[in-house]
């Protein structure tokens, strides 16, 4: 009787260890794995359904037969790291949180905002924080960011920021051609979520400096920039479609987006030449100004002069006057008046004393 207990118990003892070795060799991560394969396989059933063609149906088979015995296994980016940088190597930073983040539609759909930053380069961490090593969910987590609230917290100083964009900078792929060679100055438009900096308008800035640096205020205010009147009246602006009008905005009205064709504001306003204001704004509102102004030094607005004041800015213009064979009238008396006014101030008042 006491030998049959005994062969029980350890009949008993074995199964659970074999439970739980099984339990070890299938890592946390496969069960999100299996629901991905399942959902997909689920959907291509459906799609076999409705195909007409043998040989689609079998090209489908044969998709189907590989999603029913997939290959469970670590999913990884390799970045970039700091030190191999010259040798063209991966460095030894990785991100496994694609071994369970394994729906790259699912990614996509939610990264919509960032699409600028491929995720096979740039990785996870580098925005979201988090261990990119770990495979546990809640190791995987610890410390991340999840929302955008959360990523708000890097905004306790402007050096928190900079980290970011060095680390961006650090993640971007070589630039072959010397002069565009990344610097983190490149991403300084880049907010903490690493989405594209907001413009705020010229109304939020003027709030603090119409008073603080009044001289400077009074000066933009009396110049033409504030005005995109003048371009409102302009014929061709008139006369010309929407794509037409797209081309100036580039030049005239500030926070242009030629992806939406959508601007924030018009005419040549504070941060067309200091750059979008979320962050260092956002410094200067909580009372912590000197963070924002070390962010919006970085902005130097004497190197953003060019991106308008180029040779043959309007060549768009004389086009459009010549291909309908108007003179060139419009061009220095009629409709513009640069010159009359650009007269009323002095050298010493100009923005270029
Ligand atoms: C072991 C599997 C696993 C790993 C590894 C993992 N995650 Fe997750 N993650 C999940 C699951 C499961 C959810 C959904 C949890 C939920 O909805 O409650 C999730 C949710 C998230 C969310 C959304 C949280 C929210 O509040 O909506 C983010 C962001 C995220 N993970 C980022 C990461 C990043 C970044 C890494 C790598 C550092 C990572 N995950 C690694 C399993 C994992
Ligand atoms: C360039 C920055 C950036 C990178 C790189 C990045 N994310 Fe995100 N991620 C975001 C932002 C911004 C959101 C939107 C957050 C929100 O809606 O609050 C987001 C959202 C998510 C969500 C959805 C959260 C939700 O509540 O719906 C998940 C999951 C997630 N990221 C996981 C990842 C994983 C995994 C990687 C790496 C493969 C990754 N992210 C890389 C910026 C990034
Ligand atoms: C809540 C008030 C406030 C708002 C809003 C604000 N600022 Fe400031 N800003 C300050 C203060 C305070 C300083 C420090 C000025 C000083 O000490 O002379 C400053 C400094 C600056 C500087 C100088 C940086 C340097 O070189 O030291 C620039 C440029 C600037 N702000 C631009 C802007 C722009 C553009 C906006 C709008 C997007 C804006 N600010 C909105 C309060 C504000
Ligand atoms: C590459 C930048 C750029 C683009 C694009 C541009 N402009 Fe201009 N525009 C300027 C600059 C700079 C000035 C200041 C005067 C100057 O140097 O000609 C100006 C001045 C003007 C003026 C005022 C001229 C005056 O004498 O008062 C009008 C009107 C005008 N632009 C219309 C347009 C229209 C319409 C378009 C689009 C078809 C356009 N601009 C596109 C840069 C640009
Ligand atoms: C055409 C480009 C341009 C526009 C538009 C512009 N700025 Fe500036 N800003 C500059 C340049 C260049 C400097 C540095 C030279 C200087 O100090 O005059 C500067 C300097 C500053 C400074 C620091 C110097 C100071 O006077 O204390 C502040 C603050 C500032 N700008 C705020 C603003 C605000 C607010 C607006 C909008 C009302 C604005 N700027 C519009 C180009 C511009
Ligand atoms: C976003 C484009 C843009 C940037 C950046 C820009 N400008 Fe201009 N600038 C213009 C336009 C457009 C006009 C014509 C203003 C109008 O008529 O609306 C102009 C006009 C001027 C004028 C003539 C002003 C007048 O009233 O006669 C001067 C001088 C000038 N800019 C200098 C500068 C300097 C210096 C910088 C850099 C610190 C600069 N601009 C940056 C677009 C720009």
């Amino acid at each position: 009787m006491k030998r049959k207990l005994f062969l029980l118990f350890s009949l008993a003892f074995l199964y659970a260890s074999y439970l739980w070795i099984k339990e070890e060799v299938k890592p946390d991560w496969v069960k999100y794995q299996q629901a991905f394969y399942q959902k997909k396989l689920k959907a291509m059933e459906k799609e076999y359904k409705a195909a007409t063609t043998e040989k689609g149906k079998k090209a489908l088979d044969k998709k189907m037969a590989a999603l029913r015995s997939p290959k469970y296994e670590i999913k990884q980016i390799l970045m970039k790291g700091t030190n191999t940088w010259a040798k063209q190597k991966n460095g030894d930073k990785v991100d496994r949180c694609i071994t369970c983040h394994i729906d790259e539609s699912v990614l996509k759909a939610s990264h919509a905002a960032v699409s600028e930053f491929p995720l096979d380069v740039y990785g996870c961490t580098v925005c979201h924080k988090g261990n990119g090593r770990a495979l546990i969910e809640a190791e995987a987590h610890k410390g991340m960011y999840n929302q955008r609230r959360q990523m708000q917290k890097r905004l306790v100083s402007a050096d928190k920021v900079f980290e970011l964009w060095l680390e961006l900078t650090e993640l971007s792929p070589e630039e072959t051609d010397p002069n565009l060679t990344p610097v983190w100055g490149n991403f300084r438009y880049q907010s903490v979520t690493g989405e594209k900096s907001i413009y705020l308008g010229s109304q939020k800035c003027l709030r603090c400096h119409a008073g603080l640096t009044a001289p400077h205020a009074e000066q933009w205010k009396r110049t033409k920039f504030t005005s995109f009147e003048r371009v409102k009246q302009a014929p061709d602006f008139i006369e010309g479609d929407e794509n037409y009008r797209k081309q100036c905005y580039k030049c005239h009205t500030t926070g242009y987006n030629p992806s939406t064709g959508q601007y924030v504001e018009e005419g040549v306003t504070c941060e067309a030449c200091h750059g979008p204001g979320e962050l260092f704004s956002y410094f200067m509102d909580v009372g912590k100004a000197q963070e924002g102004q070390k962010i919006a030094r970085v902005n130097s607005p004497y190197n953003v002069c060019f991106e308008c004041h180029i040779s043959r800015h309007h060549e768009m213009r004389v086009k459009f006057f010549k291909d309908r064979g108007l003179s060139d009238d419009w061009w220095f008396t009629k409709y513009s008046n640069l010159l009359v006014e650009s007269e009323k101030i002095s050298p010493s008042q100009g923005w270029l004393r």
